[in-house]
């Protein structure tokens, strides 16, 4: 039996042999597109190659891409666990041409790594080409050899596949495998091919067209290749099993949770034993990637998944936590292949653990008002939205996991309700917020930051800036002028003021105008990207479409900025004695002082904090000078954590230094750095 992880090797080394660089997997939170929950096609990472956005450095890869997909509208997380081939996380092994190769070579690439080096049979494979391309058909004939009959044309939109309503876009080729006849299901095309006998297992897109805004489509000048294969299924067919569980690292994680929670796998057991297996997967490499379980957005859908496991270990009956005992099992089976696991095994611990101790308290609660409310319910009756958004709102209970929790008794959960009652919550809680004003304020930023568009940010090369007043607003009320001992707030086209984000306070300063001064306090982020002065008139008066100079106080520039650097400096140290399973919760950083927020199982012990201390010093009074080094991830944690890195790794080492100490102070003095330093 071929061994996953050597299916992955061969993979990646076939297309090696054939010129292609192998990159890695790119995280699975997307860096290159923030309108993606998470990256879920091996694609994602050289989107802009493909739009021309940017220009290849090489013009063939090969990737084993962590992918992520859970959590959109159509989620198929419910499924999970109960099925063959369904997961949360899934690795996609792909193959890319950026205007280089076309169809002959991606098909006879393809063709030859399936018949020759993993030796399927060509009987057992079926081709799907677009209907009008026959290009693709005539190409299959020939390198493949196969007959007409083992090529069928698809007229849909799962042979044209498109990043988008525009960009680059073509007709794809799949590749099927047969399990048999022994399993019920027809061939691609058929009435019957949702069957479980034909599995896809391989997508080449040919990309050779762009789509535009309404609806004009021409040739790309240079044709690419993008394609797309499950290793878990290509593992199941290699393996000689039907269901993806069945393939050695799943049997190898279930084993674990079977060891672990002393219940066979068996029956129901089994499918819950499956679900923990999956999403142990999926939870464990987002925390690795820096997801934290959380109310909203891609930390919300960390939490869903994590407690649909947490509910099944329950479910097993297993009286402690459960998933973070399964994290060794996990890092066994990938650490090698995905160094980041490793890395993040205590945090992937510490997260698993935390979590399924807050969902534990309100479990059992939760399930016992679960079976009371469906205790007069039968197959086919339906539980009110009311019930499953308390289940939510107090227990904690997903609505997926709510679903979950029903679906062996046949019942439904009544969507519409659960979310009108949640609509019901969120209105309320507007019109409190309404009631202090801030509503109106919103509206109003948000009507200045349309008419004005966003504040130019001119404070990285200098200090002091002349700018033009577009607004001035007082107690909420737009005004078109203010005057002595006012306090008001100053919307100006461009300035050199920070403004306070990701933890570090605004710039002070003063403002200068025609016939007068005054002092800027603070700055604020206002509907993302309006920075906000908040300002007090000495003398004069300001008015609206006047001109007026900035000047930020550069003292108090620096040493926030100083301070700034400093929290790289405790984060690596407290991550060097405490243990690189410290991460960072949050931090606020002013001229005086700086405040760091950061995870650690229990409390920092008085000689912990003193060798913190003491290497935070020892780097300060090294008085080191600060080279600016673009480092790739993998030799950065390498060559240790006192490192500066520049822009893109800069964005993953959030930690990484970038400073030059003098004498008691560290200073920044170049910063690429995407985030919170200047
Ligand atoms: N982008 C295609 C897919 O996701 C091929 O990789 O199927």
């Amino acid at each position: 039996m071929t061994a996953l992880r050597d299916i992955r090797k061969q993979f990646l080394g076939f297309f090696e042999t054939n010129d292609h660089r192998i990159e890695k997997s790119s995280p699975l939170v997307p860096d290159n597109d923030p309108t993606l929950l998470f990256t879920n096609a091996g694609m994602v990472q050289f989107k802009n190659l493909f739009t021309g956005a940017e220009t290849p450095k090489f013009p063939r890869a090969v990737t084993s891409q962590k992918c992520v997909r859970a959590g959109g509208k159509h989620s198929d997380l419910d499924n999970v666990g109960y099925t063959a081939r369904h997961h949360t996380f899934f690795e996609m092994l792909g193959n890319f041409s950026f205007g280089d190769y076309f169809k002959d070579d991606a098909i006879k690439y393809a063709w030859d790594l399936l018949t020759k080096d993993f030796g399927l049979s060509k009987d057992k494979l079926l081709i799907t080409v677009y209907h009008t391309d026959d290009e693709a058909r005539a190409i299959w004939k020939k390198v493949a050899g196969v007959s007409d009959s083992q090529i069928i044309s698809i007229a849909t939109s799962d042979n044209f596949w498109a990043m988008g309503d525009t960009g680059p876009c073509g007709p794809c080729s799949e590749i099927f495998y047969d399990h048999g006849d022994k399993i019920p299901g027809g061939p691609p095309g058929s009435p019957d091919e949702d069957g479980d006998r034909f599995i896809e297992i391989w997508n080449l897109v040919f990309m050779q067209y762009e789509k535009f805004s309404g609806g004009k489509q021409t040739e790309l000048p240079k044709p690419s290749i993008d394609t797309g294969m499950g290793l878990e299924r290509v593992a199941a067919i290699l393996q000689g099993v039907h269901n993806n569980y069945d393939i050695d690292l799943f049997k190898n994680l279930i084993a674990a949770s079977v060891e672990e929670s002393n219940v066979k796998a068996q029956g129901e057991a089994m499918f819950s034993h499956r679900v923990i297996a999956d999403h142990l997967r999926a939870a464990s490499f987002l925390i690795a990637d820096g997801v934290s379980p959380s109310k909203e957005g891609r930390g919300y859908v960390l939490r869903r998944i994590m407690r649909r496991a947490m509910r099944h270990a329950h479910i097993l009956g297993t009286p402690e936590p459960l998933m973070h005992r399964l994290v060794p099992a996990l890092v066994t089976e990938m650490g090698d292949a995905f160094g980041e696991l490793k890395r993040a095994q205590e945090n992937i611990e510490t997260t698993m653990l935390e979590e399924e101790e807050r969902f534990r308290k309100t479990l059992g609660r939760g399930t016992a008002l679960l079976d009371s409310a469906t205790a007069n319910l039968k197959d086919g009756d339906t539980l009110s939205g009311n019930v499953a958004f308390k289940l939510y709102d107090t227990y904690g209970f997903p609505l997926d996991l709510t679903q979950d929790a029903l679906r062996s008794k046949g019942i439904d959960v009544d969507v519409d309700g659960y979310e009108a009652a949640m609509k019901i919550q969120k209105d309320t809680a507007r019109a409190h917020w309404s009631g202090s004003g801030d509503a109106g304020a919103d509206a109003l930023w948000l009507g200045l930051r349309e008419q004005f568009g966003p504040t130019e940010f001119t404070g990285y090369e200098r200090l002091t800036g002349e700018s033009q007043i577009l607004a001035i607003i007082k107690e909420g009320q737009l005004v078109s002028e203010a005057g002595p001992d006012e306090a008001v707030q100053l919307l100006t086209k461009s300035t050199p003021f920070y403004a306070e984000s990701g933890g570090q306070a605004g710039d002070k300063g003063s403002a200068v105008f025609e016939d007068g001064q005054a002092v800027i306090t603070d700055v604020k982020k206002f509907v993302g990207d309006l920075h906000v002065h908040m300002v007090t008139l000495a003398r004069g008066h300001i008015k609206q479409g006047g001109n007026v100079r900035l000047h930020v106080d550069p003292s108090n520039r620096r040493t926030t900025m100083s301070n700034h650097s400093a929290t790289h400096l405790v984060h690596e140290a407290l991550r060097r004695v405490l243990g690189t399973h410290v991460t960072q919760k949050g931090q606020m950083v002013d001229g005086e002082r700086i405040r760091f927020d950061f995870s650690h199982g229990k409390g920092v012990t008085a000689e912990e904090l003193s060798q913190i201390e003491t290497q935070v010093n020892q780097v300060i009074l090294d008085n080191s000078e600060a080279t600016t080094k673009l480092m790739a991830p993998d030799a950065a944690i390498e060559a240790g954590r006192w490192h500066c890195s520049a822009k893109n790794t800069a964005m993953k080492f959030a930690f990484s230094l970038l400073a030059m100490c003098q004498t008691e102070k560290i200073i920044l003095i170049r910063s690429n750095y995407a985030g919170g330093h200047m």
